[in-house]
């Protein structure tokens, strides 16, 4: 890892964070579900790991959008790791929320 990775890792508080959830939000050829239903999703998550107090400065679960996770069905579509469990219809069971 370069100097300048590690330090913006670092600052990002990276090394913290038990969970990291990729949901398919916002993408370029949406055919999981339609791009509005995905954005929804991804404003509930936002909200829903701030309520919970999952995010900073606790920093228990990362967030990223994905592009597109090539499992497009049954949309929006969402893995979390390190688990590696995938969800569908996001509808997220949360149980990383548990
Ligand atoms: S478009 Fe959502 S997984 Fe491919």
């Amino acid at each position: 890892m370069s100097d300048e990775l590690q330090t913006i890792a670092a600052k990002l508080g990276l090394e913290k964070y038990r969970r990291h959830i990729f949901l398919c939000t916002d993408a370029a050829e949406p055919k999981c579900a339609p791009r509005e239903a995905t954005l929804r999703s991804w404003e509930f998550l936002k909200a829903r790991l701030k309520e919970l107090k999952l995010t900073e400065p606790n920093s228990l679960v990362y967030r990223t959008k994905a592009n597109c996770l090539r499992v497009c069905v049954d949309g929006p579509v969402a893995v979390v790791y390190p688990e590696g469990v995938w969800y569908d219809g996001c509808c997220i069971k949360w149980y990383l929320l548990n």
